[in-house]
């Protein structure tokens, strides 16, 4: 019960690694104020999870709404300890090459303004509070190309920074700032970028899982109580002395490539050399 009496406010938690965060935090005692678009998945939360847990519609793209959900939180359990900006979207599909203006400026408010107002409007109170912590959600993609769109993955890599920064502003008011990001996790993001319907969701997390699991050192795919536990340590007192900095959990995907880990999987050396000198 590492978050008795405290109030965390989770941004997409209608599904995936919010909602495991969700679950996982209510599990350790805390009241939780959750945002989504997803207003059907909401109310069945609302239905289903007893007193602790609120549901208030949230576009995060809108920053009315953002400030919103942290003046209800507040006003309805007393105050904000923990914050977790984890909602999102794969976004505009298009090479940078095709991607327009527009379709730019909403992925940067889908996945990096979104996060700013989350900070934003949740700062003052926390700091009423004597401070707390807030993780925001980043990805593999803030750090390389090839596992998501660009503009997805540029503005990642802005949630990184911005995680660094905001923990340097806000550390002379005990407010710890950090990032989490996450490797493939089995949800239903990839799905929903695509517009798929539910038959094809279902499909697309099966291939999903295999293929994580094949394409990384741990050998199996993600799940969403993975990221949930990482943040809870961000959000409990054990990381008391931790911020500005992030947790990778990806089941080592960025280790390298399949090579570097895989005994079956033939080393750069082992394809380029003649057989005698190897
Ligand atoms: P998901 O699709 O299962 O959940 C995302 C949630 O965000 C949904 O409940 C959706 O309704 C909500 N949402 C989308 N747009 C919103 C908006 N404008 N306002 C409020 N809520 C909105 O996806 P998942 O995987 O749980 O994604 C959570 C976070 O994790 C995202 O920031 C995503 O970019 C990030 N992430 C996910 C990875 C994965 O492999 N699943 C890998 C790296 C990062």
């Amino acid at each position: 019960m590492r978050f008795n009496g405290k109030t965390a406010v989770i941004t997409g938690g209608s599904s995936g690694i919010g909602r495991g965060t969700v679950d996982l935090f209510l599990r350790e005692g805390a009241k939780v104020v959750m945002g989504d678009i997803d207003t059907d998945e909401g109310s069945a939360m609302m239905a289903s999870l007893g007193d602790d847990f609120h549901f208030q519609k949230c576009d995060v793209t809108q920053e009315d709404d953002v400030k919103a959900l942290m003046d209800t939180a507040a006003e309805k359990t007393g105050g904000i300890d923990i914050v977790f900006n984890n909602a999102g979207a794969g976004g505009p599909r298009d090479s940078i090459d095709e991607i327009s203006g527009d379709d730019w400026d909403f992925a940067m408010a889908l996945l990096v303004k979104s996060v700013a107002m989350g900070i934003r409007h949740s700062a003052p109170y926390l700091k009423q509070r004597g401070g707390g912590s807030i993780i925001n959600t980043a990805s593999v993609c803030s750090f390389q190309a090839g596992f998501g769109p660009v503009a997805y993955s540029t503005a990642k890599a802005a949630v990184l920074h911005l995680s660094k920064v905001a923990a340097a502003d806000l550390a002379q008011h005990k407010i710890r700032v950090n990032a989490i990001c996450p490797g493939f996790i089995q949800t239903n993001i990839f799905a929903a970028t695509v517009g798929a319907n539910r038959e094809e969701t279902n499909q697309i997390n099966a291939v999903l899982g295999q293929a994580a699991a094949s394409a990384q050192p741990v050998a199996r795919p993600g799940i969403p109580d993975d990221i949930a536990q990482a943040v809870a340590y961000f959000a409990s007192d054990a990381s008391g002395f931790v911020t500005g900095t992030h947790l990778l959990v990806d089941g080592g995907l960025l280790v390298g490539n399949r090579g570097s880990w895989d005994p079956e999987e033939p080393g750069i050396l082992d394809a380029i050399l003649p057989d005698h000198l190897k």
